[in-house]
């Protein structure tokens, strides 16, 4: 029995992760940026899909923004709607991975124990977590989206940061700092990180 459903069998096909690897000429793996509202989570990912691209590797964006026009629309931003948002862009992440993709899920995923949950259905080293360090006070002066303002007037309930918490990376492996250059700039130190690690051969 595997959570609800009971005789159930997994299925192997003779092509496999590897095959695709060598299609692909790289590692599928989940880049996982976490940051608060406003950090850069989605600019930074962008800037990613973009250098990959133009290095002929194939990466896939997973925003939370986005997935939540989806497949998790029905989920709101309690901590346990939170919870099973992370679980399912985790294990789409996870899909991705398998595929041959370099996956780039960009969420706030506030909770530690939500982030670790989605690294642990990955293989050691294939879930890497890269932590948009930027502080409160900054993300709440740009506000691009207005939401901020709305939270401190008490419009929008549980905000993250605000009155919901965000629990920081303490084990993360890239952390991405507000004075650490433009978009691309720190998107290039996931590219030099996925070199060094050998997913882009
Ligand atoms: S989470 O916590 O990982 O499930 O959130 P995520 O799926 O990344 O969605 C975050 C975006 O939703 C908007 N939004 C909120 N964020 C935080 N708290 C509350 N209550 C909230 N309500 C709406 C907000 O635009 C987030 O977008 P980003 O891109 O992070 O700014």
């Amino acid at each position: 029995t595997v959570g609800n459903s009971t005789n159930i069998k997994w299925h192997e096909c003779s092509v496999g992760k590897i095959e695709r690897q060598s299609l692909l000429e790289q590692k599928g793996c989940v880049i996982w940026i976490t940051g608060l509202s406003g950090s850069g989570k989605s600019c930074v990912a962008c800037a990613l899909n973009q250098i990959l691209y133009k290095m002929g590797k194939l990466a896939y964006i997973l925003d939370g923004d986005n997935v939540r026009h989806g497949l998790n629309r029905d989920l709101g931003f309690k901590a346990e709607d939170r919870a099973e948002n992370i679980r399912r862009i985790g294990e789409v992440a996870k899909l991705f991975a398998d595929a041959g993709v370099i996956c780039i899920a960009s969420l706030i995923s506030p909770y530690r124990r939500d982030r670790d949950a989605c690294r642990a259905i990955l293989p050691d080293g294939y879930f890497i977590e890269v932590f948009m360090d930027v502080s409160l006070e900054v993300c709440e002066a740009r506000d691009a989206k207005g939401l901020y303002k709305l939270a401190r007037a008490g419009k929008i309930k549980g905000f993250t940061g605000i009155d919901d918490p965000y629990e920081v990376p303490l084990n993360c492996e890239i952390v991405l700092k507000n004075n650490g250059g433009s978009p691309c700039e720190m998107a290039e130190k996931v590219t030099s990180y996925l070199e060094q690690k050998g997913f882009l051969q």
